[in-house]
């Protein structure tokens, strides 16, 4: 079974439960390691946690999550692309699938601007990206309710993330342990 390692940054718990909803999503397709950033990885300014680089090194498929903060990636996300680079140097992660998840406040919240910073971070690592097969509005189970198919974009509604954001997330999950196990 391909590993699925989830890579994510969350402060209020939004992004982690669409991580959680990617697991479940992979679940029974993958092994899955919730990797959560946190702001003790990141010592003077640099993200500092090799344990959760070899957990990448050993994975199949790779999700990409945090909020859209100021119209992109949490800083503490970007710390943790940043140490990438000693991989990218020998493109060590070339080949895995990737595909990303965020959320915002607003429904036009710069979430794009996010998943197109995972997609090319992916790229810069030689990794094959995933998107999602959804096509927005025209789901009968509403799913990618905010028609976004580089990766999955969601906002809060009355403060809590709708249902058909977490089965999107599950949809994705599946989505991206299928294709590195067809990855070999
Ligand atoms: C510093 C900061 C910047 C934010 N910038 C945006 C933004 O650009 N667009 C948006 O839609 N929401 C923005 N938000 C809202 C967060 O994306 C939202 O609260 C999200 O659910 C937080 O994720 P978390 O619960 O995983 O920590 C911002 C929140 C903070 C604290």
């Amino acid at each position: 079974m391909p590993l699925l390692a989830i890579v994510y940054f969350s402060i209020s718990g939004t992004t982690d439960q669409l991580a959680h909803a990617v697991a479940r999503g992979a679940a029974g397709l993958a092994e899955i390691t919730l990797c959560r950033i946190v702001g003790d990885d990141i010592v003077s300014g640099r993200f500092q946690n090799e344990r959760l680089m070899e957990t990448i090194d050993r994975a199949g498929a790779v999700a990409f999550g945090s909020p859209t903060y100021m119209g992109g990636a949490a800083a503490q996300f970007k710390a943790f692309a940043d140490a990438s680079s000693d991989r990218w140097s020998q493109q060590h992660w070339a080949e895995k699938i990737a595909g990303g998840f965020t959320t915002g406040a607003c429904a036009g919240g710069d979430q794009l601007h996010t998943l197109t910073y995972f997609s090319i971070l992916a790229a810069q690592h030689g990794m094959l990206w995933c998107g999602l097969d959804i096509p927005g509005g025209e789901d009968p189970a509403g799913r990618n309710r905010l028609g976004s198919q580089l990766g999955l974009a969601t906002h809060l509604i009355d403060g809590a993330l709708p249902q058909s954001d977490l089965v999107t997330a599950e949809y994705l999950g599946g989505r991206l342990a299928k294709l590195a196990g067809r990855n070999g």
